[in-house]
């Protein structure tokens, strides 16, 4: 394969936390566009056009795909055609993977099988960054990280990550880390968008004391924060095929109406702007997001273009998420 040799003047990268490993401002994900979702020629296509564009880094988890494990598969023999050094691949272990008392959750039984299963079906030697899915109040930590540790003494992953922890949690696993000589935790990757802020207290300070970086999922809550649903959920769009939109108030849609216009203002797609807010946080490494189609990417990407906000752009933000 032949990819673009200056892909990399296009993106920026940023440190994760205190730490060497640097991502793109924007990395994408496979969860519901790899694998059984959307079409996979195009997904294909996308991940090339992204590498193009200089993103380095790509995210899958085990339950990813329809039937899970899919997402892990087509996603391995999408990446196998890019160089393996030069790009970040992750997956995690938490979420129902297989039958039985072994098969999700935090258990040292649980997180090497997992890997172990994900490694063979990426078709990888190695995982770049190895995430704990979600938190579980009933194994110790000592027991979940333990894991971790074992498959970075392993050579199996380099860096070990934890996904939807409370900055409490979070904060427990990091001393533990420390006080057992472990690898410490280099990235953190919760959900965090325009219209879920919940990292803003606490997370980010915690991120930014003990040196981690952050990765924000589901940037543009699912799609919502995009120009495609401003006048009806389109029938093909995520929300649409899955009937997600009916959760969602006149209130909810107002403020998004509200955002585009002030997208609009600073010239900017809604979707462009969504990325570049949550990247106006030092503490956030990168926006984790996903694309279903080329031309979102090709959007998504010009975000970069225009990354900084005057404080009367974000008031006039503050303003409208703050409408009741
Ligand atoms: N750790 C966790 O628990 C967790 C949970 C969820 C996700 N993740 C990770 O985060 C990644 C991203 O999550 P996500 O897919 O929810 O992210 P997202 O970026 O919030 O949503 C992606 C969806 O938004 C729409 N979209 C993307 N770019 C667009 C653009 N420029 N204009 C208009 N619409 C656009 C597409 O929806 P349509 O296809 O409907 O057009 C796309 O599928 C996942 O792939 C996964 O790697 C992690």
């Amino acid at each position: 394969m032949e990819f673009n040799p200056n892909s990399y003047q296009n993106m920026q990268y940023r440190q994760c936390g205190k730490w060497g490993l640097k991502l793109p401002v924007i990395s994408l994900g496979g969860w519901q566009t790899v694998g059984g979702y959307e079409n996979a020629g195009e997904a294909r296509k996308v991940f090339y056009a992204a590498f193009d564009a200089g993103i380095t880094h790509f995210d899958f988890a085990n339950n990813y795909g329809r039937p899970a494990g899919n997402g892990e598969i087509e996603g391995g023999k999408i990446l196998q055609d890019l160089p393996r050094d030069e790009i970040i691949i992750s997956s995690k272990a938490g979420y129902y993977m297989w039958p039985g008392p072994y098969g999700e959750w935090g258990s040292r039984k649980y997180i090497i099988a997992s890997c172990d299963q994900s490694l063979k079906r990426m078709g990888v030697d190695y995982f770049d960054i190895f995430y704990h899915h979600r938190p579980d109040n009933n194994t110790p930590l000592e027991e979940t990280h333990g894991a971790l540790e074992t498959l970075i003494q392993q050579g199996k992953v380099l860096y070990a990550g934890v996904s939807s922890y409370s900055p409490e949690m979070t904060e427990d696993a990091v001393k533990l880390r420390e006080k057992k000589n472990w690898f410490p935790i280099t990235i953190h990757q919760p959900v965090y968008n325009l219209l879920n802020r919940w990292i803003e207290s606490g997370l980010v300070q915690n991120a930014a004391k003990n040196g981690y970086g952050i990765i924000a999922f589901s940037p543009l809550a699912q799609g919502l924060l995009s120009d495609r649903y401003l006048n009806s959920t389109p029938a093909d769009s995520r929300f649409g095929v899955q009937g997600k939109d009916k959760v969602l108030t006149e209130l909810d849609w107002a403020k998004i109406k509200g955002l585009n216009e002030i997208a609009q203002e600073r010239g900017q797609s809604l979707a462009q702007m969504a990325l570049s807010w949550i990247l106006r946080l030092p503490e956030v490494t990168s926006v984790l997001t996903g694309v279903s189609r080329m031309e979102q990417l090709e959007d998504s990407l010009k975000a970069i273009d225009h990354m900084t906000f005057s404080s009367d752009e974000l008031d006039a933000i503050e303003r409208v998420l703050a409408w009741q």
